[in-house]
Protein backbone atom coordinates (compact mmCIF):
# COMPACT_ATOMS: atom_id res chain seq x y z
CA UNK A 1 0.00 0.00 0.00
CA UNK A 2 0.91 3.28 -0.80
CA UNK A 3 2.77 5.31 2.20
CA UNK A 4 0.24 8.26 2.66
CA UNK A 5 2.39 10.60 3.68
CA UNK A 6 5.37 10.29 1.90
CA UNK A 7 7.47 13.15 3.20
CA UNK A 8 5.93 13.43 6.54
CA UNK A 9 8.82 14.95 8.60
CA UNK A 10 11.46 15.34 5.82
CA UNK A 11 13.66 18.81 5.33
CA UNK A 12 13.36 20.26 2.05
CA UNK A 13 14.78 22.76 0.44
CA UNK A 14 13.03 24.72 -2.18
CA UNK A 15 14.76 27.50 -4.15
CA UNK A 16 12.78 30.16 -6.12
CA UNK A 17 9.71 29.37 -4.38
CA UNK A 18 8.78 33.29 -3.23
CA UNK A 19 6.22 32.20 -6.43
CA UNK A 20 5.31 30.56 -9.37
CA UNK A 21 6.35 26.54 -9.65
CA UNK A 22 8.67 26.70 -6.49
CA UNK A 23 5.66 28.36 -3.83
CA UNK A 24 2.83 25.43 -5.88
CA UNK A 25 5.44 22.89 -4.51
CA UNK A 26 6.37 24.33 -1.07
CA UNK A 27 2.64 24.73 -0.29
CA UNK A 28 2.06 20.57 -1.48
CA UNK A 29 5.60 19.55 0.46
CA UNK A 30 3.65 21.16 3.44
CA UNK A 31 0.78 19.45 3.15
CA UNK A 32 2.60 16.63 2.75
CA UNK A 33 4.08 17.03 6.04
CA UNK A 34 7.33 18.09 5.16
CA UNK A 35 9.25 21.03 6.70
CA UNK A 36 9.96 23.62 3.74
CA UNK A 37 13.00 26.20 3.59
CA UNK A 38 11.88 28.16 1.01
CA UNK A 39 14.96 30.19 -0.47
CA UNK A 40 14.57 33.32 -2.36
CA UNK A 41 16.72 36.09 -3.92
CA UNK A 42 13.37 37.94 -3.00
CA UNK A 43 13.32 37.49 1.01
CA UNK A 44 9.86 39.26 2.02
CA UNK A 45 8.22 36.66 -0.18
CA UNK A 46 9.75 33.92 0.80
CA UNK A 47 8.85 34.93 4.53
CA UNK A 48 5.91 35.58 3.47
CA UNK A 49 4.86 32.31 1.41
CA UNK A 50 7.17 30.40 4.51
CA UNK A 51 4.85 32.18 7.01
CA UNK A 52 1.77 31.50 5.69
CA UNK A 53 2.16 27.74 5.62
CA UNK A 54 2.91 27.99 9.19
CA UNK A 55 5.60 28.29 12.11
CA UNK A 56 7.16 25.09 11.28
CA UNK A 57 8.84 26.52 7.97
CA UNK A 58 11.15 29.07 6.88
CA UNK A 59 11.84 31.84 4.07
CA UNK A 60 15.33 32.74 3.65
CA UNK A 61 17.30 34.82 1.74
CA UNK A 62 19.07 32.69 -1.01
CA UNK A 63 20.89 33.88 -4.17
CA UNK A 64 22.12 30.80 -5.62
CA UNK A 65 24.52 32.42 -7.98
CA UNK A 66 26.85 33.16 -4.61
CA UNK A 67 28.45 30.40 -2.80
CA UNK A 68 28.44 32.04 0.36
CA UNK A 69 24.53 32.77 0.36
CA UNK A 70 24.55 28.72 -0.61
CA UNK A 71 26.73 28.17 2.30
CA UNK A 72 25.13 30.48 4.91
CA UNK A 73 21.43 29.09 3.54
CA UNK A 74 22.43 25.28 4.41
CA UNK A 75 23.74 26.48 7.60
CA UNK A 76 20.63 27.93 8.55
CA UNK A 77 18.53 25.20 7.58
CA UNK A 78 20.49 22.89 9.33
CA UNK A 79 21.14 24.73 12.44
CA UNK A 80 16.64 25.36 12.83
CA UNK A 81 16.36 21.47 11.50
CA UNK A 82 19.52 19.41 11.94
CA UNK A 83 19.63 17.99 7.99
CA UNK A 84 18.70 18.03 4.54
CA UNK A 85 16.36 15.44 3.05
CA UNK A 86 15.47 17.35 0.12
CA UNK A 87 16.61 19.62 -2.55
CA UNK A 88 14.26 21.51 -5.30
CA UNK A 89 16.68 22.94 -7.31
CA UNK A 90 13.84 24.91 -8.74
CA UNK A 91 14.84 28.64 -9.13
CA UNK A 92 15.89 29.82 -12.79
CA UNK A 93 15.40 32.97 -15.19
CA UNK A 94 14.23 32.98 -18.55
CA UNK A 95 15.75 35.30 -21.31
CA UNK A 96 14.96 36.17 -24.85
CA UNK A 97 16.80 37.68 -27.84
CA UNK A 98 17.19 37.29 -31.59
CA UNK A 99 20.73 35.41 -31.68
CA UNK A 100 22.39 38.37 -32.87
CA UNK A 101 20.94 40.65 -30.31
CA UNK A 102 22.88 37.81 -27.60
CA UNK A 103 25.65 39.71 -25.31
CA UNK A 104 28.35 38.00 -22.73
CA UNK A 105 26.48 39.57 -20.03
CA UNK A 106 22.99 38.07 -21.09
CA UNK A 107 25.05 34.91 -21.35
CA UNK A 108 26.68 35.35 -17.86
CA UNK A 109 23.09 36.26 -16.07
CA UNK A 110 21.14 33.25 -17.68
CA UNK A 111 23.99 30.64 -17.27
CA UNK A 112 24.96 31.62 -13.14
CA UNK A 113 21.17 31.19 -11.98
CA UNK A 114 20.18 28.42 -14.14
CA UNK A 115 23.25 26.36 -14.51
CA UNK A 116 25.98 27.36 -11.87
CA UNK A 117 23.61 28.29 -9.29
CA UNK A 118 22.02 24.85 -9.35
CA UNK A 119 24.96 22.71 -10.23
CA UNK A 120 26.46 24.50 -6.83
CA UNK A 121 23.54 24.08 -4.29
CA UNK A 122 23.36 20.92 -5.62
CA UNK A 123 26.65 20.15 -4.39
CA UNK A 124 26.26 21.99 -0.82
CA UNK A 125 23.01 19.54 -0.57
CA UNK A 126 25.00 16.49 -1.76
CA UNK A 127 27.70 17.45 0.97
CA UNK A 128 25.20 18.07 3.60
CA UNK A 129 23.79 14.86 2.22
CA UNK A 130 26.83 12.24 2.04
CA UNK A 131 27.92 13.69 6.07
CA UNK A 132 24.32 13.00 7.48
CA UNK A 133 24.80 9.33 5.59
CA UNK A 134 20.95 8.63 4.94
CA UNK A 135 20.62 9.78 1.17
CA UNK A 136 18.34 11.86 0.11
CA UNK A 137 16.32 13.12 -2.77
CA UNK A 138 17.62 16.13 -5.53
CA UNK A 139 15.34 17.84 -7.75
CA UNK A 140 16.47 19.70 -10.61
CA UNK A 141 13.95 21.85 -12.72
CA UNK A 142 14.72 21.63 -16.55
CA UNK A 143 12.22 22.46 -19.36
CA UNK A 144 10.92 21.58 -22.07
CA UNK A 145 13.12 24.16 -23.54
CA UNK A 146 16.39 21.89 -22.70
CA UNK A 147 14.84 19.24 -25.44
CA UNK A 148 14.81 21.00 -27.91
CA UNK A 149 16.03 24.82 -29.98
CA UNK A 150 13.65 27.26 -30.24
CA UNK A 151 14.38 30.37 -32.37
CA UNK A 152 15.18 33.75 -30.14
CA UNK A 153 15.58 31.44 -26.59
CA UNK A 154 18.88 30.16 -27.75
CA UNK A 155 20.13 31.13 -24.11
CA UNK A 156 17.36 29.44 -22.04
CA UNK A 157 16.80 26.52 -24.21
CA UNK A 158 21.29 25.60 -23.46
CA UNK A 159 20.80 26.32 -19.92
CA UNK A 160 18.27 23.70 -19.49
CA UNK A 161 19.65 21.56 -21.94
CA UNK A 162 22.74 21.47 -19.22
CA UNK A 163 20.58 21.33 -16.19
CA UNK A 164 19.20 17.81 -18.42
CA UNK A 165 22.81 16.82 -18.52
CA UNK A 166 24.21 17.87 -14.92
CA UNK A 167 21.35 15.92 -13.94
CA UNK A 168 22.73 13.02 -15.95
CA UNK A 169 25.82 13.10 -14.18
CA UNK A 170 25.67 13.80 -11.22
CA UNK A 171 22.75 11.33 -10.03
CA UNK A 172 25.02 8.77 -11.65
CA UNK A 173 27.85 9.95 -9.18
CA UNK A 174 25.81 10.00 -6.14
CA UNK A 175 23.70 6.87 -6.27
CA UNK A 176 26.26 5.69 -4.53
CA UNK A 177 25.32 7.78 -1.18
CA UNK A 178 22.26 7.13 -1.85
CA UNK A 179 21.52 10.20 -2.99
CA UNK A 180 18.65 10.32 -6.17
CA UNK A 181 19.21 13.16 -8.47
CA UNK A 182 16.55 13.40 -11.13
CA UNK A 183 14.71 16.19 -12.98
CA UNK A 184 11.13 17.52 -13.83
CA UNK A 185 10.75 19.12 -17.56
CA UNK A 186 7.54 21.83 -17.39
CA UNK A 187 6.19 22.41 -20.63
CA UNK A 188 4.08 25.84 -19.98
CA UNK A 189 2.77 26.75 -16.71
CA UNK A 190 0.50 29.49 -16.44
CA UNK A 191 1.95 32.18 -14.22
CA UNK A 192 3.98 35.24 -13.31
CA UNK A 193 7.03 33.72 -15.38
CA UNK A 194 4.88 33.46 -18.05
CA UNK A 195 3.24 36.70 -18.39
CA UNK A 196 7.19 37.81 -18.44
CA UNK A 197 7.26 35.57 -21.23
CA UNK A 198 4.04 37.03 -23.03
CA UNK A 199 5.27 40.80 -23.06
CA UNK A 200 8.96 39.39 -24.27
CA UNK A 201 7.56 37.45 -27.45
CA UNK A 202 5.08 40.64 -27.92
CA UNK A 203 8.05 43.31 -28.26
CA UNK A 204 9.80 40.84 -30.49
CA UNK A 205 6.88 39.15 -32.60
CA UNK A 206 4.82 42.26 -32.80
CA UNK A 207 1.98 40.47 -30.98
CA UNK A 208 -0.59 41.84 -28.93
CA UNK A 209 -0.11 41.35 -25.32
CA UNK A 210 -1.48 37.72 -23.78
CA UNK A 211 -1.37 36.50 -27.89
CA UNK A 212 1.25 34.40 -27.45
CA UNK A 213 0.04 32.78 -24.18
CA UNK A 214 -3.29 32.11 -26.07
CA UNK A 215 -1.46 30.38 -28.60
CA UNK A 216 0.98 28.57 -26.96
CA UNK A 217 -1.48 27.39 -24.85
CA UNK A 218 -4.30 26.24 -27.42
CA UNK A 219 -1.18 24.01 -28.97
CA UNK A 220 -0.77 21.58 -26.09
CA UNK A 221 -2.13 18.65 -27.09
CA UNK A 222 -3.99 18.52 -23.44
CA UNK A 223 -5.39 21.74 -24.76
CA UNK A 224 -4.03 24.50 -22.17
CA UNK A 225 -1.22 25.72 -20.53
CA UNK A 226 -0.78 23.65 -16.77
CA UNK A 227 -1.56 25.28 -13.76
CA UNK A 228 1.46 25.45 -11.25
CA UNK A 229 0.09 23.03 -9.09
CA UNK A 230 -0.21 20.31 -11.13
CA UNK A 231 3.75 20.27 -10.86
CA UNK A 232 3.54 19.18 -7.77
CA UNK A 233 2.31 15.81 -7.91
CA UNK A 234 5.51 14.72 -9.24
CA UNK A 235 7.49 16.61 -6.99
CA UNK A 236 6.01 14.96 -4.15
CA UNK A 237 6.71 11.24 -5.84
CA UNK A 238 10.32 12.12 -7.03
CA UNK A 239 10.93 13.09 -3.34
CA UNK A 240 9.67 9.92 -1.56
CA UNK A 241 10.80 6.57 -0.81
CA UNK A 242 8.66 5.32 -3.95
CA UNK A 243 11.35 7.03 -6.61
CA UNK A 244 14.90 5.49 -4.78
CA UNK A 245 15.31 3.24 -7.78
CA UNK A 246 15.08 6.11 -10.09
CA UNK A 247 18.37 7.48 -11.05
CA UNK A 248 19.37 10.90 -13.62
CA UNK A 249 15.93 10.83 -15.25
CA UNK A 250 14.07 14.21 -16.75
CA UNK A 251 10.55 13.73 -16.87
CA UNK A 252 8.39 15.81 -18.98
CA UNK A 253 5.20 17.34 -17.09
CA UNK A 254 3.64 19.12 -20.31
CA UNK A 255 0.18 17.93 -21.25
CA UNK A 256 1.96 16.41 -24.47
CA UNK A 257 3.70 18.99 -26.10
CA UNK A 258 6.76 16.94 -26.04
CA UNK A 259 7.43 13.15 -26.40
CA UNK A 260 10.43 11.61 -25.45
N1 LIG B 1 6.66 28.68 -16.05
C1 LIG B 1 6.98 27.85 -17.02
O1 LIG B 1 6.27 27.77 -18.04
C2 LIG B 1 8.20 26.97 -16.93
C3 LIG B 1 8.36 26.00 -17.91
C4 LIG B 1 9.46 25.17 -17.85
C5 LIG B 1 10.39 25.28 -16.83
N2 LIG B 1 10.21 26.24 -15.89
C6 LIG B 1 11.24 26.33 -14.85
O2 LIG B 1 10.62 26.10 -13.58
C7 LIG B 1 11.30 26.86 -12.57
C8 LIG B 1 10.31 27.76 -11.85
O3 LIG B 1 9.69 28.59 -12.81
P1 LIG B 1 8.54 29.64 -12.48
O4 LIG B 1 7.71 29.71 -13.69
O5 LIG B 1 7.91 29.33 -11.19
O6 LIG B 1 9.44 30.98 -12.38
P2 LIG B 1 9.19 32.33 -11.57
O7 LIG B 1 9.92 33.39 -12.33
O8 LIG B 1 7.75 32.54 -11.29
O9 LIG B 1 9.92 32.06 -10.18
C9 LIG B 1 11.30 31.95 -10.11
C10 LIG B 1 11.75 32.33 -8.71
O10 LIG B 1 13.17 32.21 -8.67
C11 LIG B 1 13.69 33.29 -7.92
N3 LIG B 1 15.09 33.54 -8.30
C12 LIG B 1 15.57 34.14 -9.42
N4 LIG B 1 16.90 34.25 -9.36
C13 LIG B 1 17.29 33.68 -8.20
C14 LIG B 1 18.54 33.49 -7.56
N5 LIG B 1 19.67 33.93 -8.11
N6 LIG B 1 18.58 32.86 -6.36
C15 LIG B 1 17.43 32.44 -5.76
N7 LIG B 1 16.21 32.62 -6.30
C16 LIG B 1 16.16 33.24 -7.50
C17 LIG B 1 12.77 34.46 -8.25
O11 LIG B 1 12.85 35.49 -7.26
C18 LIG B 1 11.41 33.77 -8.30
O12 LIG B 1 10.76 33.78 -7.05
C19 LIG B 1 12.40 27.62 -13.29
O13 LIG B 1 13.61 26.91 -13.22
C20 LIG B 1 11.90 27.68 -14.72
O14 LIG B 1 12.94 27.85 -15.66
C21 LIG B 1 9.14 27.09 -15.90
Amino acid sequence: MANPTPLAGKVALITGAARGIGKAIAERYAKEGAHVVIGDLNEAGAIATAEALGAEHTGIALDVTRQESIDQAMATIVRRYGRIDILVNNAGIFDLAPTVEITHERYRRVFAVNVEGLLFTLQAAAKQMIAQGKGGKIINFASQAGRRGEALVALYCASKAAVISITQSTGLDLIKYGINVNAIAPGVVDNEHWDDVDRRFAEYEHLQPGEKKRTVGASVPFGRMARPEEIGGLAVFLASSDADYIVSQTYNIDGGNWMS
